[in-house]
């Protein structure tokens, strides 16, 4: 266990020494959390402050990637389903529903799959999940296992609500929960925020972790030795997400790719979405924020933009393959945001705009660490009703308009 001078001499070396400003007022207990806090914190994510564009600058050669279009994908349907199917019967598919985030731009404050999305009767964001994952269950006759990532922040919560809710019909055998790991975050000076005197302010690190959380939470041997060779990784906000599609995985499966992202086509050139393309020959995701107007123009002699394909967050990856790459490295992004802290007085401030940096990790960058991902395409208005705001773009209000053109029941 650290004592006081190594974590004050571990402290200064990052510039760091305010968290133990309260030190002495603390209670014994209070102090040994604070020391073990200090211990397990990686500081070293805060020199991705330094080097905030190097992620971006560090960039190799972006080529177009072509996808699956919906005019294939519906060509073969009854070939790719079949396929999908028989693996899913197999078991060999697995989804991992990532909700560790804190979706604090919905303004919300329980996990966000706990949202009411209803208007006439209750339907919650994770009961849409389920009902749209019960689809595949009935068409495959089998139960797809389901691993539903949380954060120390919502995981309590989340897991209530499942039990609560009798897992909305699932089959609880098949749902596990785990936790991913935290990250500090930072002031925009790049001081480490404190959410007390004793407790320094930590974050969910991005759903980049997904893979070696799991295997942290000691899963790994669980998902091989029943045989799930693929996962599919998709976010808690989208309730019109497909998931474990089998069409999808029997597209990947017949296609001999390692992985595959379903994408949308792009609704315009200036869409601020992140595109799947190639980058020096590997398959990648170019922000678009990253992409020169050249690139964002460009068009295929179809008419078909260039770099028309962007991605939804729903991935499938082999798990060989992720077992392989596990202990890579990832880039760190850094992400403002509104992070509840401890100000001068010592009282706890819930910000109304973004006060500092998060460090994450992010899922699309697994993507470039693939040999090959095959690029599948699904009708946005069907596949893609993203929750990210209580109003306006991405919000409450379009999808509930989405999931109502789509047939749900509000
Ligand atoms: P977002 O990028 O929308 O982040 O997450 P967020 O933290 O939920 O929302 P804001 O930005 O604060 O409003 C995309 C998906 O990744 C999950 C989210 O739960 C969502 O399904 N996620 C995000 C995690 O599982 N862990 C994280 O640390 C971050």
């Amino acid at each position: 266990m650290l004592n006081y001078e190594s974590a004050e001499r571990i402290l200064s070396e990052y510039g760091q020494k305010h968290i133990l400003r309260y030190y002495n007022e603390l209670s014994d207990e209070e102090k040994q959390k604070l020391l073990s806090q200090i211990e397990l914190v990686d500081f070293s994510v805060l020199s991705s402050l330094n080097d905030m564009d190097d992620v971006h600058s560090e960039r190799g050669n972006f080529e177009p990637l072509g996808a699956v279009t919906i005019e294939e994908i519906d060509r073969n349907r009854e070939k790719f389903t079949e396929a999908g199917i028989s693996a899913i019967k197999e078991g060999k598919m697995a989804a991992v529903l990532l909700a560790g985030g804190q979706g604090t731009r919905l303004g919300f404050d329980k996990p966000k799959g706990m949202f009411n999305i209803g208007v006439q009767r209750e339907l919650y964001i994770f009961e849409c999940l389920i009902n749209n994952l019960m689809d595949v269950v009935k068409q495959s006759g089998a139960w797809v296992p389901l691993y539903i990532m949380t954060s120390e922040k919502n995981n309590r919560d989340t897991v209530e609500f499942f039990a609560e809710k009798n897992y909305f019909g699932y089959n609880k055998d098949y749902v596990k929960f785990f936790i991913q790991d935290m990250a500090p975050s930072a002031d925009y000076s790049g001081k480490i925020l404190m959410e007390s005197k004793s407790e320094i302010s930590m974050s969910p690190n991005g759903n980049g972790g997904w893979f070696s959380s799991m295997v942290r939470a000691g899963l790994l041997n669980e998902i091989k030795s029943n045989g799930i060779e693929w996962i599919n990784v998709f976010a808690v906000d989208n309730v019109l997400q497909r998931i474990a599609d089998p069409s999808f995985l029997g597209a990947v499966l017949l296609s001999g790719c390692e992985s595959g992202g379903k994408v949308v086509s792009k609704a315009d050139p200036d869409e601020r979405v992140g595109v799947l393309c190639l980058e020096n020959g590997m398959p990648s995701i170019v922000e678009y924020y990253e992409m020169t107007e050249e690139m964002r123009t460009r068009r295929e002699p179809d008419g078909r933009l260039s770099y028309n394909y962007g991605v939804i967050l729903n991935y499938i990856f082999n798990v060989d393959k992720l077992e392989k790459i596990v202990d890579d490295k990832m880039p760190i992004h850094v992400v403002e945001k509104k992070i509840p802290y401890m100000n001068e007085g010592g009282e706890l401030v819930n910000p109304e705009n973004p006060n500092g940096y998060k460090f994450e990790t992010l899922v699309l960058d697994m993507v470039h660490m693939q040999d090959s991902c095959l690029s599948y395409e699904v009708v946005r208005d069907r596949e893609f009703a993203p929750v990210k705001n209580a109003e306006g773009v991405d919000s409450v209000v379009t999808a509930r308009e989405l999931l109502k053109k789509n047939g749900v029941k509000l």
